[in-house]
C-alpha cells in the first residue's frame, strides 16, 4: 500500500478492451474494466445473488451487465438504471502505466 491509501490493482496493459478482470484488493474482490481509455473499479460481487461475476459481465452504454441474470450497473455510479442496489465503486489512480485504488479491507461484523 502506498502512503496515501492506495493499493496496487494491476497494470493498465494487461486490461483488455471492455473485459473485466477480478483481483482481490484488501480481501475484496473487485472486477476492473478498461472502456476506452477510461479505467473502472467495482466490487465484483453482484448484489442480487451475491455471485462473483461482474468482472464477466458485458459492457452496454457504460454499463455492466451481470452474467448471472443480467442486472446492469453504471460503471461510474455503481447504480442500477432503476437507482436500486448497486456496486460499491472505487476511485482510479494511475500513474504511468499502474492502477491504484482505495479499498479499505472489510471489518468483520459479528
Ligand atoms: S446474481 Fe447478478 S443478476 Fe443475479
Amino acid at each position: 500500500m502506498m502512503d496515501n491509501g492506495y493499493s496496487k490493482v494491476c497494470t493498465v496493459s494487461e486490461l483488455k478492451q471492455n473485459q473485466g478482470k477480478r483481483f482481490l484488493i484488501n480481501d475484496v474482490e473487485v472486477a476492473v474494466f478498461k472502456i476506452e481509455e477510461e479505467i473502472f473499479i467495482v466490487s465484483n460481487i453482484c448484489p442480487h445473488q451475491h455471485t462473483a461475476l461482474i468482472y464477466d459481465g458485458f459492457i452496454e452504454a457504460g454499463c455492466v451487465v451481470c452474467p448471472a441474470h443480467g442486472w446492469m450497473f453504471n460503471l461510474k455510479t455503481g447504480k442500477q438504471p432503476t437507482g436500486a442496489r448497486g456496486l460499491d465503486v472505487y476511485p482510479v489512480k494511475i500513474i504511468d502505466d499502474e492502477v491504484f485504488t482505495i479499498i479499505k479491507a472489510k471489518e468483520l461484523k459479528w
